[in-house]
């Protein structure tokens, strides 16, 4: 996991504008949201995905890289006064506090614009391809993936959600992209079979779901220093969430069956699923 992300941060530096060129204050903001810090689970499941159908490294890499500049980009959004009005991220004072909200939001437009500028001028093998990922990036980032879901959950302060509801809420804010992430590094690498597509898509879907079930989870029993982020925001802001839906052990009892059911869509892929394996329970366990 070190390795991988210490390769995506150099990646991530190399393609970010330098600090001290024009505009400095923008190019300066977006390395500052981009660069040092966060776990890097996207670009995680990016390398992971890429062991099942032997994605080579310099490939994984570029999409990697793409995946999460759109990611940095939804944090520094997503923390602005109009959306969750967040002052910490990533153990920092967010985008807008440590620079302004104009500066703010066009790091958003900049990073995610990085992104598919990076994804579209790299070669990545088969052009056709190429134009499949740029289209399942946009797809998963827009509003019928990440931004889709920013909205829903906008809309829903306050309103108890059903559980159907909620599962479409988080699919799209944060499990789009994570299975955007699966799925691009896969397709880096030589074509999976049907079978083999379909179960990895069952996969990155559980995952992006446990993934948020989690973060429902830790923003209620983590504290604001281990998370790097303002503990116990979601109740304080009435968000619906997977813990004031189905309470905290029940939410517990939720993201184990979304492990075992992601784990089990890995059985046909044997060891070289291994370490997609590791990032589920990563994913499942962490404390962060
Ligand atoms: C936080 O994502 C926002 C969600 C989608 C839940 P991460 O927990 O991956 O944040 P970093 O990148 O590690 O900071
Ligand atoms: C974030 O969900 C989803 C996106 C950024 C797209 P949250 O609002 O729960 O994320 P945190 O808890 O602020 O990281
Ligand atoms: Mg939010
Ligand atoms: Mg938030
Ligand atoms: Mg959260």
């Amino acid at each position: 996991m070190a390795a991988t992300q210490a390769r995506v941060e150099a990646a991530l530096a190399r393609q970010l504008p330098a600090a001290d060129s024009i505009p400095a204050r923008l190019n300066d903001a977006m390395r500052y949201a981009a660069l040092g810090g966060g776990k890097r689970v996207r670009p995680l499941l990016a390398f992971a995905a890429g062991e099942l159908s032997g994605a080579p490294a310099a490939h994984l890499e570029v999409v990697a890289s793409a995946v999460e500049l759109i990611h940095a980009y939804s944090l520094v959004h997503d923390d602005l006064p109009c959306m969750d009005d967040d002052v910490l991220r990533r153990g920092r004072p967010t985008c807008h506090v440590e620079f302004d909200e104009p500066t703010a939001l066009l790091v958003g437009d900049s990073l995610q614009t990085l992104a598919f500028e990076l994804l579209a001028s790299q070669p990545l093998g088969d052009p056709a391809r190429q134009l499949e990922m740029l289209a399942l990036l946009a797809h998963a980032s827009g509003s019928r993936g990440m931004a889709g879901g920013q909205a829903i959950d906008l809309a829903a302060v306050g309103k108890p959600l059903t559980q159907p509801e909620l599962e479409l809420m988080h699919a799209l804010k944060t499990g789009a992209l994570i299975r955007a992430a699966v799925l691009l590094g896969a397709l880096a690498g030589s074509p999976l079979s049907a079978d083999e597509r379909n179960n990895l898509d069952r996969f990155a879907k559980r995952a992006g779901l446990l993934f948020q079930v989690v973060d429902d989870i830790l923003d209620c029993t983590a504290s604001t220093a281990t998370l790097g982020k303002t503990a116990g925001k979601d109740e304080a802001a009435a968000k619906p969430t997977y813990v004031s839906l189905l309470g905290l052990d029940a939410a517990r009892a939720y993201a184990d069956e979304l492990r075992a059911d992601a784990l089990a869509a890995l059985a046909i892929f044997g060891d070289r699923a291994a370490r997609l394996t590791q990032l589920a329970d990563f994913i499942c366990h962490r404390q962060f």
